[in-house]
């Protein structure tokens, strides 16, 4: 029941209806005998500008803040964590003794989704895309010290970009570009594939972002996509029997490294996982 002492967490964004946040956080509050509320807040972008004094105003607790906000916001923040900042994009706020720092949990969702079944370190990786996702997934992953990191996507140019900007950052110097079409040409190399594409989304699901011919049981292939709940590219993985991780995965961990930056509290997996798979089966 919310009582006058209950807590306030959210999330922001434009549009907000379809987030799968409120059922993830609110289940796992319930589980936990947890006095906060988790609320989808639809913030119109001509609303954005005095979002962080409103909320500190009202005394929210903690925000993730989804597309369309996720760099837009950063300028309102007192402060934000290293790794968000080199991202350039936040998807969690924590409300603080009158302070609101800025989390980017994406990267740390994926790394964690990772290590579940393989080490990262020494590993050669081949990230498919250059987007926001292959930003913060690509500069999370070089703490990881892995061997090396290719970034194979369409447009050179959002690839190189993304890589100098890794270099200009971070230690970190072995990664390169491939063409995404190219793949096939270092795929006995590889260790760990990430596709960060929409490339085999709902309604898409008849496309695959690469070749897999040369796909076999030493590589892990983990894909952010989690509508279907198997994209083909995990299919065929699975089906030459490679490692594979489903998008749900990322989403979840990045959800529960939220939860515990709001309450200092670790929900179990399943508490998230459960509501999740829920919608998302009924959806199929
Ligand atoms: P994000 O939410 O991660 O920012 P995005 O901007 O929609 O996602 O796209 C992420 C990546 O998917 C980009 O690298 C994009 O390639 P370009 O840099 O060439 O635009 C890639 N991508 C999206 N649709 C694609 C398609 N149909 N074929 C190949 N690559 C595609």
């Amino acid at each position: 029941m919310i009582t006058g002492k209950t807590k306030l967490t959210g999330v922001i964004g434009h549009p907000i209806k379809h987030s799968f946040s409120p059922p993830m956080h609110n289940t796992a509050y319930e589980k936990m005998n947890m006095d906060y509320v988790y609320v989808p807040f639809h913030i119109l972008p001509e609303n954005i500008d005095n979002l962080i004094t409103s909320a500190k105003t009202m005394n929210i607790q903690g925000l993730n803040v989804t597309i369309p906000y996720k760099t837009t916001i950063i300028p309102q923040l007192d402060e934000i964590d290293e790794i968000a900042q080199k991202i350039g994009a936040i998807n969690t706020v924590q409300f603080k003794n009158g302070k609101a720092k800025g989390y980017n949990t994406d990267g740390i969702g994926a790394i964690k989704s990772l290590k579940k079944y393989t080490k990262l370190e020494d590993k050669n990786i081949l990230i498919l895309g250059a987007g926001g996702a292959s930003k913060a997934i690509t500069f999370t992953l070089t703490y990881e010290n892995p061997q090396s990191i290719t970034i194979a996507n369409r447009t050179q140019q959002n690839a190189d970009t993304l890589i100098e900007n890794i270099k200009k950052q971070t230690p970190y110097t072995n990664i390169s570009y491939i063409p995404i079409q190219n793949t096939d040409e270092i795929i006995d190399n590889i260790d760990i594939i990430i596709n960060t594409t929409p490339i085999g989304m709902t309604p898409n699901t008849d496309e695959c972002p690469i070749n897999t011919d040369k796909i076999n049981q030493k590589h892990t292939v983990m894909d952010i996509i989690y509508n279907p709940l198997e994209t083909k590219l995990l299919k065929k993985a699975k089906q030459q029997k490679a490692q594979t991780i489903p998008g749900t995965h990322m989403l979840i961990n990045q959800g529960i490294e939220a939860f515990k930056i709001f309450t200092n509290q670790t929900p179990k997996y399943e508490y998230f996982e459960k509501p999740l798979l829920k919608i998302l089966t009924q959806k199929q």
